[in-house]
């Protein structure tokens, strides 16, 4: 009977809890460069945005790198980085001015692909946390990207793309073209193989198989590299000519500048026997 009142003041009780909760720590966004060049000498900055109530106290800001801290801030203490970035976050960057909030981010020198992977900000409060996760992708772009064409008998024609020294295994594909007329989808890859050299970094290439039924002169084969994640594209092409064309075009050409030598020939010939005379 006399119990109703209670439970009204239990569930206006439970109410006031649960939007406590709602209301405390809660992060905003956090900021994680998507990819960056490996060894680029840049700082790149990660940052944290956070709302608070003004109860929130004992307050504590943690950065995860793949599950380990690598980053804390207790303010107002001065904040510290350990393990993989002990050394290579600047303490003294300031996000903000306010002291509830200051070194909330982290701005890293120079990353490098052992700093790649899924960072995490997590900001505790007495009641609460909250926390989310970026990934970071670190990228060496290749060496050298090559298209040739890699062998022909009278059915078909080859063209292999080469790409050396990428991080991580990039995507190649090939793409034929003529004139305007373009095949946005990828030729088929007939044999491909990569192998990781030492310093992690792969090579990799692709052969696409043509029938000369769809070959024209003057195609342009196109072979287009991509690292994953990255956004990084390169591109490379090569304009084609059948065998035949192309070798009697080398003979050709020697005897086009046979041709160009003997005529500077004769009209020096001509100069000085005119000017003799
Ligand atoms: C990235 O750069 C660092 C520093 O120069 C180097 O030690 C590392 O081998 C590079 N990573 C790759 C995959 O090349
Ligand atoms: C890297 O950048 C810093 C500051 O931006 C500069 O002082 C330093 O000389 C650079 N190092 C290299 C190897 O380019
Ligand atoms: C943090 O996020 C809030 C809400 O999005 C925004 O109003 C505020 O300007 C941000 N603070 C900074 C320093 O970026
Ligand atoms: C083209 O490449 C495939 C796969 O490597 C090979 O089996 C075939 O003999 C090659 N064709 C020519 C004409 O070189």
């Amino acid at each position: 009977m006399n119990n109703k009142p209670l439970k009204v003041l239990f569930i206006i009780v439970a109410i006031l809890y649960a939007l406590n909760t709602t209301e405390s720590v809660q992060i905003n966004y956090i900021k994680v460069p998507q990819a960056v060049k490996n060894d680029s000498n840049i700082s790149v900055i990660m940052d944290c945005n956070y709302s608070l109530r003004p109860d929130d106290t004992d307050l504590v800001i943690k950065w995860y790198l793949n599950e380990n801290m690598v980053y804390q801030w207790i303010p107002p203490k001065a904040p510290q980085s350990f393990g993989a970035l002990k050394n290579k976050v600047d303490l003294k960057y300031k996000a903000t001015d306010d002291p509830k909030s200051v070194h909330r981010a982290m701005k890293i020198f120079n990353p490098t692909n052992d700093i790649a992977g899924e960072y995490k900000c997590s900001v505790y409060s007495f009641t609460d946390e909250d926390y989310f996760i970026k990934n970071m992708h670190v990228f060496v772009p290749e060496k050298t990207l090559e298209i040739f064409k890699s062998g022909h008998d009278e059915r078909t024609v080859n063209f292999t793309c080469l790409a050396t020294e990428t991080f991580p295994k990039p995507n190649l594909l090939m793409f034929k073209s003529y004139k305007d007329h373009y095949h946005r989808k990828g030729l088929s890859t007939v044999q491909w193989d990569v192998s990781k050299h030492n310093s992690g970094r792969f090579t990799t290439y692709i052969v696409s198989s043509l029938n000369r039924e769809y070959l024209q002169d003057g195609s342009i084969i196109r072979c287009e590299l991509r690292i994953p994640d990255t956004g990084y594209v390169k591109m490379r092409s090569i304009l084609y000519y059948s065998e035949v064309d192309k070798d009697s075009g080398s003979t050709n050409r020697s005897q086009f500048f046979n041709v160009i030598i003997k005529i500077i020939f004769l009209l020096i010939v001509n100069f000085v026997f005119c000017n003799f005379m």
